[in-house]
């Protein structure tokens, strides 16, 4: 099993690229199937959750291609069945974006139910509602979700409360439906502009994304394009967090400061130097930080996806913060990781009592989700000491060779493979 090591206490220091955003390319490299003819995706983070999309592409049939780590070449065109391998869709969330995307080529899909971070129940029951909407009836079996549709007809989706994989699903399964869709109370997170834009130059009809009406007018056809994926929102806010965490100075690249902002605004109530370019934000921290409180909401509010990170944080300023999560239900499930390493946070059902301490220790901890492990890896660059962070697949999930860019930084992290109790080896 790997684990990263990291010897802690060294500021970060020098630049860091950021690649593209995990969560607009789940859904991109996916909807690549409802392209009538090959595409060209650039910018494709180099991650276990893309490489588990480009193995679904293929085993349905779809060529597809590396022509760099970062850049895709898929021709859709031979897949003929409308069926998701079920052992692969287990593995992630974004499996469920398969039911849009298929009913809009196929008018039929069958996925399992998705897999993806242990956050609590997650439901699909709002993107249901929305294929119900354009007229595909649902069953589960053997759980299996199966929804099929004679015909797609256009109509207005209105979403109970905001949901991003329910808006993304709703424009895929609408994109060639016939006729107007209006997709109400939209979820507005870059990815989900990201998603239209990368629709829209494919020939797609869509306008409203980012906003919380969408509308979608049906085209019959989509044409291939290269297209490239806007740099990763939640990965730029890590590395900021990082550097603020270890008293550093980072130029952190290729990223769009307007997607960084409400990051920005709270590492700056705590007394952190954010300094914004266009298309880079330097991050440097040379005084005491200060607590503050902070609640999670969907964009432009701060992402639940930097809640983890932007708490280990807190968990050395001075002061007591209070951060508020309750999109999920199960969004603090690191907390017991961080006390190991000496952090003072108290739980009460979706809010977190953080009392500064003055350092963190360094301790063996595991990652028991993505964001989760990505603060893990904050604590550890900050604490005194050595840090061993195990089932670091979670975090492999979504971050694009971390150590790689953490050491490139300064800092004194490690991948290495525990073959048993007594032996260590590098790891690749
Ligand atoms: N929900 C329902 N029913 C639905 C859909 C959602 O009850 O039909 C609930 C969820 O259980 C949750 C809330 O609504 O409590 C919000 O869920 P949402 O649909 O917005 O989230 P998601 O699409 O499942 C995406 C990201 C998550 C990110 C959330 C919130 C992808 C692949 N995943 O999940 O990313 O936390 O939006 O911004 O885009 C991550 O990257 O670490 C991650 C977990």
């Amino acid at each position: 099993m790997f684990k990263y090591i990291i010897n802690g206490g060294k500021p970060l220091s020098g630049e860091v690229n950021i690649s593209g955003a995990k969560n607009a390319a789940v859904a991109i490299v996916a909807a690549t199937i409802l392209c009538d003819e090959p595409c060209i995706l650039e910018n494709v983070p180099d991650i276990s959750d893309t490489a588990i999309c480009s193995k679904i592409l293929k085993e349905m049939g779809a060529e597809v291609k590396y022509t760099n780590k970062n850049t895709m070449y898929v021709d859709p065109r031979n897949i003929r069945n409308p069926v998701v391998p079920d052992e692969l869709a287990r593995t992630m969330r974004a499996s469920s974006y398969f039911l849009g995307i298929l009913l809009g080529r196929f008018h039929e899909a069958f996925v399992a139910m998705p897999g993806g971070c242990d956050l609590g129940d997650r439901p699909i029951d709002q993107h249901i509602k929305a294929f119900n909407a354009l007229g595909a009836k649902d069953e589960i079996v053997n759980g299996t979700v199966h929804v099929k549709a004679d015909d797609l007809i256009g109509n207005q989706i209105y979403f109970d409360f905001i949901t991003v994989g329910g808006t993304i699903n709703a424009m895929f399964a609408s994109v060639k439906s016939k006729g107007l869709t209006i997709i109400e109370n939209a979820a507005k997170e870059p990815h989900i502009v990201d998603v239209a834009n990368f629709l829209n130059s494919m020939g797609a009809d869509i306008r409203g994304a980012g906003t919380d009406v969408i509308k979608v007018r049906g085209v019959d056809y989509l044409k291939g394009i290269t297209y490239g994926i806007i740099p990763d929102q939640i990965e730029a806010g890590t590395y900021m967090v990082a550097a603020a965490a270890t008293k550093g100075n980072v130029l952190i690249k290729n990223v769009i400061p307007k997607h960084l902002e409400s990051i920005t605004a709270n590492l700056r109530k705590m007394g952190v130097t954010v300094e914004e370019f266009d298309e880079s934000v330097r991050v440097s921290a040379d005084g005491p930080l200060m607590k503050t409180n902070v609640k999670t909401m969907p964009h432009p509010g701060f992402p639940t996806d930097m809640q983890p990170q932007l708490s280990a944080l807190l968990t050395i300023a001075d002061g007591t913060s209070i951060v508020t999560d309750d999109i999920f239900d199960n969004r603090f499930r690191y907390v017991g990781e961080l006390r190991k390493m000496g952090a003072d946070i108290t739980v009460k059902d979706k809010v977190a009592i953080i009392q500064g301490v003055e350092k963190l220790k360094g301790a063996p901890v595991k990652a028991t989700d993505l964001r989760a492990g990505a603060a893990l890896i904050i604590a550890g660059l900050s604490a005194d000491g050595v840090t061993e962070i195990g089932d670091i697949y979670h975090i492999e999930r979504g971050y694009e060779c971390v150590d790689e860019k953490l050491v490139e930084l300064g800092a004194d992290i490690k991948r290495v493979y525990i073959q048993s109790k007594d032996s260590i080896a590098m790891g690749g």
